[in-house]
C-alpha cells in the first residue's frame, strides 16, 4: 500500500467508528457488536502505531469517549430532578407571572421576588450529602432514576466532600450544575465537539481517573430531597451554599418585575461573551419556598420557574424541497429542506414551516431565499422570504389534499373549543391503517417518557417497520429475535442486551402506559389524571365494554376534546386489539393513590363561586393531597359542594334538592385543621 491508500483505508475506518460512536451514544442504538467494536478500534490504533502519519481527532486514541450508561448502577432519585419550561419573549414572562397570580389567586399588585439565575450550559448533578459526608452522586438520568457517578463526582474539586458547618442539614441532595470553563476547553478542544460534550463525556469515564484529568467545575443551586434544612428562600439557600462551600453563580440577583428581569436578562446578555462559561439563558425562580410549595409541578417542570432562553440565531438559506411529514396523530407538517448552513454552531438542513396557513401567509415557495430562525432547543423555522431573490418560473406550493402515505383525504377539523377550523390538516384514516402513522405511533410507544426501551430508539423501530418485524406494539414483546441476530449490524450481544431491555420494561405504571398508546389529548398529565380515576387497567380496559364516556367528563381536568377522543380510541377495533394484545403481555401495574388515609378521604367536593385568596387549581391539590376527590358536576356522587363569591345558584339549588351538604370556604379549612 503507498502512503495515500493508507489514509484512505485509515479514513474509512475512523469514518466507520464515528458513525458507531454516534449511533451508539446519540440514539442508543448499538450497529454492531461490542466485540466488532473493539476490533475496529484495535485496528485503528494499530496502523496509529505503524504509521505516525496518521492521526484524527474522531479517533479512539484521542476521544475519551462517552462510556456507556449501562455501566453505571442507576439509583433512584428520591425526590425527582426536573426540568424547565421556557421563555423567548417579554410576552412569555407576563404570562408566566399571571399564570402564576392566576393559581396563587392574587391579583396583579401582588409584588413576586424572583432569584434570577444565569443558566450553565453543562451537565446537572445530584449530590446526596448524610451528616455531612458525600455519600453518593447521581447524574440527571431520566429525571427519576439517575447514574451513580460517585467516584466521577468526588474527582472535582469544588465538590465538598465533608461539610462540618454546624447548620448544614442532616441529609440533603445538593444539586448543581457540572461544566468546563471555556479556557480549559480550549486545551482539549480537539477530543470534543463543544463544552457540554466534554462535561458530559468526562463524567461517563468508567476510570475516575480520566474524569480527573479533565478541569470540571460544579455550581450549585437548587436542593432535592433534605431534613433540617432551615431556610425559607432560594436566595438565602444560594447564601447558604457558599457558606457551606460551595461554589454559586456570580450573576444570581434577586428581582422584582417582569420589566426588571428583562432588564437583568440584557445587562447579562451582553457580558455572555466575556463569560468564562456558557450560559444559554437566565433561570427564574420564584424566591419564597412557601410560594414554591403552594404551585407545585406540571408534569416535570415546575410552575414556580421559568428558563428565559437568549435570543436566537439566525441564518441565510435557500429552500430546496418541501417535505409533508405525518405525525402520530395524522397531522401533516410540511418541512424545508435547505441548504444546510450553520447556525450558533448547529448545521441546519431541515426548518418546519408549521402547517398550511403557514405557508401560505408566509407564500414559502421551493427555490426560496429565506431566514431561518433557530432559537433555544426548538426546531428551526423560517422567517421570512426575500421575494426579490425569488427564481422567474417560481411557483406557489399546493399542499396535498391526500394523504401522502396511504392516500386517505386529508381534512381540517372544525375545534369545538376555539370554534374555529383548525390551521392543521390531518389524514382521515384511522390510526394503524396509515402506515407513517402506525411508524410514528410506535416511536412514541418507545419513547422516553412512554416505554423508554433501551437499546430500541426510533431508527431501530423504522428498521424493523420495513422488515415487517413491528406493525403493532404488542409486536415489540414477541419479537423473534434469531431472525434479528441474523441480521446486518446485529449480533449476539446486542440481540441479547435489546430483549434484557424490553424484558424489563414488560412492568409498566398504568400512567406510563396510557400515555404511550398515543391517544390524542391524552399527554403525561392526562394520562396521570386517568391512571387515578381507573386504578387498574382492567378498570381502563371495561370501558371497550361499558361505554361509560360520558362518567368521564366528571374528571376534573378531562374536557369534551379528551372524552370524544378517548371514545374514538375505543370505537375503533385495532386499538382494542392493541389493548388486549397488551394486556396479555404486560404486567401494568395499578395507580397508586397518593395519600389513601389523609383528612379528607373518600369524600367528593366541587366549588362554585370564587374563594378567596386560593385559586380553582389550588383547591383541587388540596383535596387531592388529602385523599379526597373532586368533581366537575353536582349530581348524587358529590359529598360536599363548597361556596365561595357569586356562586351558581343553580349547582346550590340541585345540591340541595340532592340533599349535599353545603359547606363555605372556612368550613373546608376547618376539615383539613386550618384556618384562614
Ligand atoms: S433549577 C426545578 N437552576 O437547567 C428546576 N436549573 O431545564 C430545575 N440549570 O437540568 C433545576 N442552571 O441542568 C436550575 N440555576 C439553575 C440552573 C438550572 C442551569 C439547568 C439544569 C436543569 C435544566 C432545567
Amino acid at each position: 500500500m503507498n502512503k495515500k491508500e493508507i489514509k484512505d483505508l485509515y479514513k474509512k475506518k475512523i469514518k466507520l467508528i464515528d458513525k458507531f460512536n454516534k449511533s451508539y451514544y446519540n440514539d442508543s442504538n448499538p450497529l454492531v457488536p461490542d466485540r466488532d467494536y473493539d476490533q475496529l478500534k484495535k485496528e485503528i490504533l494499530s496502523l496509529e502505531d505503524e504509521y505516525k502519519f496518521l492521526a484524527s481527532r474522531k479517533s479512539p486514541s484521542k476521544i475519551v469517549g462517552h462510556k456507556p450508561s449501562k455501566n453505571f448502577k442507576k439509583v433512584q432519585h428520591r425526590v425527582p430532578m426536573l426540568s424547565l419550561s421556557n421563555a423567548f419573549s417579554e410576552e412569555d414572562l407576563n404570562n408566566f407571572e399571571k399564570r402564576i397570580l392566576n393559581y396563587l389567586s392574587e391579583d396583579k399588585d401582588f409584588k413576586i421576588s424572583y432569584s434570577a439565575e444565569p443558566k450553565i450550559d453543562g451537565i446537572s448533578a445530584s449530590l446526596i450529602y448524610k451528616n455531612g459526608v458525600l455519600e453518593k452522586g447521581l447524574s440527571r438520568g431520566d429525571g427519576k432514576e439517575g447514574e451513580d457517578i460517585t467516584d466521577n463526582l468526588k474527582t472535582i474539586k469544588d465538590i465538598p466532600k465533608l461539610i462540618k458547618s454546624k447548620n448544614f442539614p442532616n441529609e440533603i441532595d445538593i444539586r448543581g450544575e457540572v461544566f468546563i470553563q471555556n479556557s480549559d476547553f480550549e486545551n482539549i478542544k480537539e477530543k470534543f465537539a463543544n463544552p457540554r460534550n466534554a462535561a458530559s463525556g468526562s463524567l461517563r469515564q468508567k476510570n475516575p481517573e480520566d474524569t480527573k484529568k479533565i478541569p470540571l467545575k460544579f455550581i450549585a443551586y437548587t436542593f432535592g430531597f433534605e431534613k433540617g434544612l432551615k431556610v425559607d428562600n432560594q436566595s438565602d439557600y444560594l447564601n447558604q451554599l457558599s457558606n457551606w462551600g460551595f461554589k454559586t453563580n456570580p450573576l444570581n440577583k434577586l428581582i422584582i418585575g417582569i420589566k426588571n428581569l428583562i432588564k437583568n436578562y440584557n445587562d447579562v446578555e451582553k457580558k455572555r461573551a466575556n463569560l468564562d462559561f456558557d450560559i444559554d439563558g437566565i433561570v427564574y425562580k420564584i424566591n419564597d419556598f412557601k410560594l414554591q410549595k403552594r404551585l407545585g409541578n406540571v408534569a416535570n417542570a415546575p410552575r414556580w420557574a421559568i428558563a428565559h432562553k437568549f435570543s436566537s440565531n439566525k441564518g441565510i438559506s435557500k429552500v430546496l424541497e418541501i417535505d409533508i411529514q405525518i405525525g402520530r396523530t395524522g397531522a401533516l407538517t410540511p418541512v424545508a429542506k435547505i441548504n444546510p448552513i450553520n447556525i450558533g454552531g448547529v448545521l441546519v438542513s431541515n426548518a418546519t414551516l408549521h402547517n398550511e396557513d403557514e405557508i401560505k401567509r408566509k407564500d414559502i415557495r421551493v427555490g426560496d431565499t429565506v431566514i431561518v430562525e433557530r432559537a433555544g432547543d426548538v426546531i428551526p423555522h423560517i422567517l421570512s422570504v426575500d421575494i426579490n431573490k425569488r427564481p422567474d418560473k417560481s411557483i406557489k406550493f399546493i399542499f396535498p389534499n391526500n394523504c401522502p402515505s396511504c392516500g386517505s383525504k386529508t381534512i381540517k377539523e372544525f375545534n369545538k373549543v376555539t370554534k374555529k377550523i383548525d390551521a392543521v390538516r390531518r389524514c382521515s384514516s384511522e390510526g394503524y391503517y396509515c402506515d407513517k402513522i402506525s411508524i410514528e405511533k410506535l416511536k412514541h410507544f418507545v419513547s422516553k417518557e412512554a416505554f423508554n426501551i433501551d437499546g430500541l430508539g426510533k431508527k431501530i423501530v423504522e428498521g424493523f417497520w420495513d422488515l415487517k418485524l413491528i406493525k403493532f406494539p404488542q409486536d415489540i414483546f414477541t419479537l423473534d429475535y434469531n431472525k434479528i441476530e441474523k441480521l446486518e449490524g446485529w449480533g449476539k450481544l446486542s440481540v441479547q442486551n435489546l430483549k434484557y431491555s424490553i424484558n424489563q420494561k414488560k412492568t409498566i405504571s398504568l400512567e406510563r402506559f396510557i400515555f404511550s398508546l398515543g391517544i390524542r389529548y391524552i399527554g403525561l398529565e392526562n394520562a396521570k389524571i386517568l391512571s387515578k380515576h381507573f386504578i387498574s387497567f382492567s378498570n381502563f380496559q371495561k370501558l371497550s365494554i361499558s361505554n361509560k364516556f360520558d362518567d368521564l367528563l366528571n374528571i376534573d381536568g378531562i374536557g369534551e376534546t379528551q372524552v370524544s377522543s378517548i371514545k374514538s380510541f375505543f370505537a375503533n377495533e385495532i386499538n382494542i386489539k392493541v389493548l388486549n394484545g397488551l394486556g396479555s403481555l404486560l404486567n401494568i401495574k395499578n395507580a397508586s393513590v397518593k395519600k389513601n388515609n389523609g383528612l379528607l378521604k373518600g369524600q367528593s367536593f366541587l366549588v362554585t363561586g370564587k374563594l378567596n385568596g386560593i385559586s380553582r387549581a389550588e383547591v383541587k391539590s388540596l383535596i387531592e393531597e388529602n385523599s379526597g376527590n373532586t368533581v366537575s358536576s353536582v349530581s348524587n356522587k358529590l359529598d360536599f359542594l363548597i361556596i365561595g363569591e357569586k356562586p351558581t345558584k343553580k349547582k346550590i339549588d340541585s345540591a340541595k334538592e340532592l340533599k349535599i351538604k353545603i359547606i363555605d370556604h372556612a368550613e373546608f379549612l376547618k376539615m383539613l385543621n386550618k384556618t384562614s
